[in-house]
């Protein structure tokens, strides 16, 4: 059987099946199915389609179900599911993974150039020259080409084992591939960069902080916070990537130069980034280097200058490498976005959660073609480790798209300093007394905070919560200043005369957007429990809420203990839900909310009521106002079962922009497809009827 280029659709049933044909096939799914993978992830040019490839897939998990004693953790159905772990055990790196001397000036360069000229003696001596990634360098063994352990670099010596969240990544071979008839390494050990490609960033803060979790700082923290992460589980669903670019160490193959290693590489199925280039001038080294710098905003992962390394190995050995990096190689690293410009004042800005942020507001500058006059301070503890004041004359940076931040203070002897900062006991916009939560300070005033207001209100209108159409950001803000809205409960006192005096409204807006409201008047408790934009009660949480305690009268009523005692809610969770219905002016709200008529309905206790209880979707291409997760989250919430592939017991494949070969499946089988808008019809509908 040939599971790589003519794969089986049909199998022999497993009960007939004896250990040895079972071990067989076993084998042959998970050479193929990894090959799959690499023609998938490395290549780019897939050679089966989505539906054979889960077929196959499951194949292999049914066979390895049935005959446990061939399970094995280099399966591709080992990528996910490993037990999450108590720690991250140490290991010492094969060789010690180095780093690098850095430049910023060209000067350098050129000095670095000279070294190497007079060392090897050669006047054109070849570099390898390769993005600088940011992201988190790693070590990869693989015995015999299959995948033995993986691990973070450390101090450079020892570092942790990281295996079971690498393993999540699926570009990351689980075998290498034997190509153009090469025997594998008996040993290979390859240093690579995990990364997050920066739109998956985005939308990964994006979830988080509609979940009320904080957001990542940039991608390569996210990258290493989900790489040492202690439940894989978290890992697989997290978009990493990762590029390799240097052979730590090879056993039973040769290479003579870097550059051979690198075009070798993809063959295995280690994936090499495509900007590595070869020169052996300066200049061109440095157009090299001032291109990439122009395109990094545009690539799809962070970059933070150019590795300049010399291809022949011998020469390398002859060079030789200082105490902690080599001698043959050297980073340039680009010019940082940063500015020096004058601290004016420390502000505190209360969020829609009422985290309370020390803001920087900065004499307005150009970092990187962006005026920036505001710059995060994070928090308290940061400004004391910065030790910033108004009147100091501070640096800061821009990475990318991300938040312009405060990176120190540049000291200037003699001058006469402002006063300290520290953190208001009352919140600034409201007066309500402030708490404390880890690094964090909170604003007591839940509900009624004006600067919480308009993003609670705008939290409560949102898709996933009430759904009020039309009530967007701009709206809110409006009414939110004009104080026609004290608190969502206010909302529902709004007339169309109302709605008419604000910007841009015309009868029928105004119209609109009062029925929307009004349609709201009863409503799910799990929706309204995440609308009430509890800390720490994201759509999940409200799930278990909802479910557990079925009204919201009870939930009300529970104690610390009571919420302690449900499976995933956690002490963080059933502190801030008691806090919250203790809150006086939280309870005021809901009795509002009571008295003007929103009915808050009780869950059913079983499932059955679940609109799409029993279901199956499955979705294709991307759809506009949903990522995939949202979109899967939602209709799996509602009790449905999502698919990967589409077969007769499909109820719906949502096609979206570009769909797949799901598209043709499912008209090949007549099952049921539906566009974005039928969907979110379909979804109205289900809502409506509960
Ligand atoms: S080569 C001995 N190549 O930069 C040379 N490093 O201190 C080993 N990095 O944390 C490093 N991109 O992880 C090399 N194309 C690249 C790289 C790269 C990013 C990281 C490396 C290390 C830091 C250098």
């Amino acid at each position: 059987m040939d599971y790589k280029n003519n794969p089986p659709r049909q199998f022999k049933d497993i009960k007939e099946m004896d250990k040895k044909e079972a071990q067989r096939e076993i084998e042959g799914l998970r050479e193929g199915i990894e090959y799959h993978n690499y023609l998938y992830y490395i290549k780019n040019q897939p050679q089966i389609s989505d539906a054979l490839y889960d077929k196959l897939f499951r194949r292999l998990q049914n066979l390895e179900k049935a005959f446990p004693e061939f399970q094995s953790p280099d399966s591709p159905t080992q990528r996910v599911g490993a037990k999450p772990l108590d720690k991250l055990e140490k290991v010492r790196h094969t060789v010690a993974m180095l780093s690098l001397n850095a430049a910023l000036e060209e000067n350098e360069v050129k000095d670095f150039e000279d070294f190497i000229r007079r060392n090897t003696g050669q006047t054109y001596p070849v570099y390898v020259v390769e993005p600088k990634f940011d992201g988190l360098s790693i070590e990869v063994v693989y015995r015999d080409g299959f995948f033995h352990y993986g691990a973070t670099r450390g101090d450079g010596e020892i570092g942790e084992d990281i295996s079971s969240n690498l393993k999540t990544i699926s570009s990351l071979p689980l075998r290498l591939q034997k190509m153009n008839h090469r025997d594998l390494p008996s040993f290979l050990a390859v240093r690579g960069e995990v990364y997050m490609p920066k739109s998956d960033f985005q939308k990964l803060n994006k979830d988080r902080i509609e979940r009320n979790e904080e957001p990542f700082a940039n991608p390569r923290n996210a990258a290493a916070g989900t790489m040492r992460q202690l439940d894989p589980k978290k890992a697989a669903d997290k978009p990493l990537d990762i590029f390799f670019y240097d052979i730590l160490r090879i056993e039973g193959q040769e290479f003579n130069s870097h550059w051979e290693a690198l075009k070798q590489f993809p063959s295995w199925g280690l994936k090499t980034d495509k900007h590595n280039r070869r020169f052996t001038s300066f200049e061109q080294i440095q157009q090299y280097h001032h291109q990439l710098s122009e395109q990094r905003d545009e690539l799809e992962y962070d970059i933070d200058g150019i590795v300049i390394k010399l291809d022949d190995y011998k020469l390398r050995e002859r060079l030789g490498t200082r105490q902690r990096s080599p001698r043959w190689a050297l980073a340039w690293k680009f010019p940082p976005k940063q500015e020096v410009t004058l601290l004016e004042d420390i502000v505190v800005q209360v969020g829609r959660t009422g985290m309370l942020t020390p803001v920087a507001l900065l004499e307005p500058v150009d970092v990187g073609g962006v005026t920036v006059s505001r710059a995060t301070l994070h928090n308290e503890d940061e400004v004391k480790r910065k030790d910033v004041r108004p009147g100091d004359k501070v640096r800061i940076a821009r990475a990318g798209d991300v938040i312009p931040e405060v990176m120190e203070r540049i000291d200037q002897p003699g001058k006469k300093r402002g006063k300290e900062f520290s953190m208001p006991t009352k919140c600034p916009v409201c007066g309500s007394d402030v708490f404390r939560e880890g690094a964090y300070y909170i604003c007591a005033g839940g509900l009624t905070c004006r600067a919480q207001l308009i993003g609670h209100i705008i939290h409560y209108a949102s898709r996933n919560a009430m759904n009020i159409d039309g009530l967007g950001d701009k709206i809110v803000k409006q009414l939110v200043n004009k104080k026609m809205v004290q608190d969502i409960a206010d909302l529902y006192t709004l007339s169309i005369d109302d709605l008419l005096k604000l910007e841009g409204f015309a009868q029928k807006s105004a119209e609109n957007l009062y029925n929307a409201i009004q349609a709201t008047q009863k409503v799910r408790l799990d929706r309204f429990l995440f609308a009430l934009g509890i800390r720490h009660v994201g759509l999940h949480v409200a799930q278990l809420l909802a479910r557990q305690f079925q009204s919201l009268d009870n939930i009300r009523k529970a104690s610390r203990e009571g919420l302690d005692s449900i499976r995933e809610i956690g002490p963080q969770i059933s502190e801030s839900v008691v806090r919250f219905f203790q809150q006086k002016e939280n309870q005021k709200v809901l009795e509002k909310l009571e008295q003007l008529g929103i009915e808050v309905e009780d869950m059913a206790p079983s499932k059955e009521k679940m609109p799409f209880q029993g279901m199956t979707f499955v979705f294709t291409g991307s759809l506009e106002g949903y990522s995939r997760k949202e979109a899967q989250d939602l209709v799996e919430e509602w009790g449905a079962r999502v698919s990967s592939s589409v077969s007769s017991e499909t109820d719906y494949v949502v096609v979206g922009e570009n769909p797949g070969s799901k598209l043709e499946d499912a008209r090949k089988i007549n099952v049921r497809t539906i566009n974005e808008k039928e969907f979110n019809e379909l979804i109205q509908k289900r809502s409506q009827n509960q």
